[in-house]
């Protein structure tokens, strides 16, 4: 085995890869919640329709896409390989284990939440990013491809609107515990910064799905 997989199929390899991924693929929440807030704005969808066509045509974004795609890939399947290691690990249950008192409910939940997260992301890119790249779209008054008229379909029916919110509240979940723990691996455990990190993982979490699930909400009860 060369060097580089028995570093990244270690406990410890494995867990920074998950730990480097994750922060990267909160950058891009970050990103993606700031070009959807166009949303939001009162032109019909003129601006996120030009924004959605630069993010398509974009050559390096289209780059960042291929990055992006690897991100979640890992991200995955790395954390997947981590939790059935430590699954593995323990043939032999503890008589007495008060995990409810060791750990939060997200810690002990992340595969769950993750695999929430996962099925939120095909539907969501089937209904967004498939149909806009290769569906047959209508055109607004700019001549650009309208998904905002198709946001405004899916934002239209009480199930997506639910799925998006449930989703949503999973993610914060999901971020709340990822984030410190991304942090404890890269070995800022400190004393005197993990509570200022909790705090901004905390505030990150809930500001970024509260962004994103004021979307659908938006569509459903005010347009
Ligand atoms: C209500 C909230 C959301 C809306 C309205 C929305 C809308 C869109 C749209 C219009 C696209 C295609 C154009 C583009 O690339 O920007 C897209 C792509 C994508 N979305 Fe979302 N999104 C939302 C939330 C999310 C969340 C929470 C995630 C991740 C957990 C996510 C992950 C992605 C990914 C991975 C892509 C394809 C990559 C890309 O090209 O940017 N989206 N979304």
């Amino acid at each position: 085995m060369s060097w580089f997989t028995k570093t990244f199929s270690s406990t410890i390899g494995r867990k920074l890869v998950v730990a480097l991924t994750g922060l990267f693929l909160c950058s891009f929440l970050v990103v993606h919640l700031i070009g959807n807030l166009q949303l939001f704005s009162a032109d019909e969808g003129i601006a996120f329709n030009a924004y959605t066509y630069f993010m398509t045509h974009n050559p390096v974004i289209r780059a960042m896409e291929i990055i992006l795609l690897l991100g979640f890939v890992f991200h995955i399947y790395e954390a997947y390989a981590l939790s059935r290691r430590n699954q593995g690990a323990r043939s032999v249950k503890y008589a007495v284990n008060h995990l409810d008192q060791n750990s939060s409910w997200s810690s002990r939940n992340m595969g769950l939440l993750g695999t929430v997260i996962f099925i939120f992301l095909l539907v969501h890119l089937y209904n967004f990013y498939f149909k806009l790249k290769f569906g047959e779209i209508g055109l607004d008054a700019q001549g650009n491809k309208n998904l905002y008229a198709i946001t405004e379909e899916a934002f239209s029916q009480w199930w997506y609107v639910a799925l998006y919110v449930i989703s949503m509240v999973a993610l914060a979940f999901h971020l709340i515990h990822g984030f410190q723990s991304a942090f404890q691996t890269l070995g800022l455990n400190h004393k005197k910064y993990t509570p200022a990190i909790k705090a901004v993982g905390y505030v990150f979490s809930i500001v970024v799905c509260a962004g994103f699930a004021a979307m659908p909400l938006y569509f459903f009860f005010f347009k």
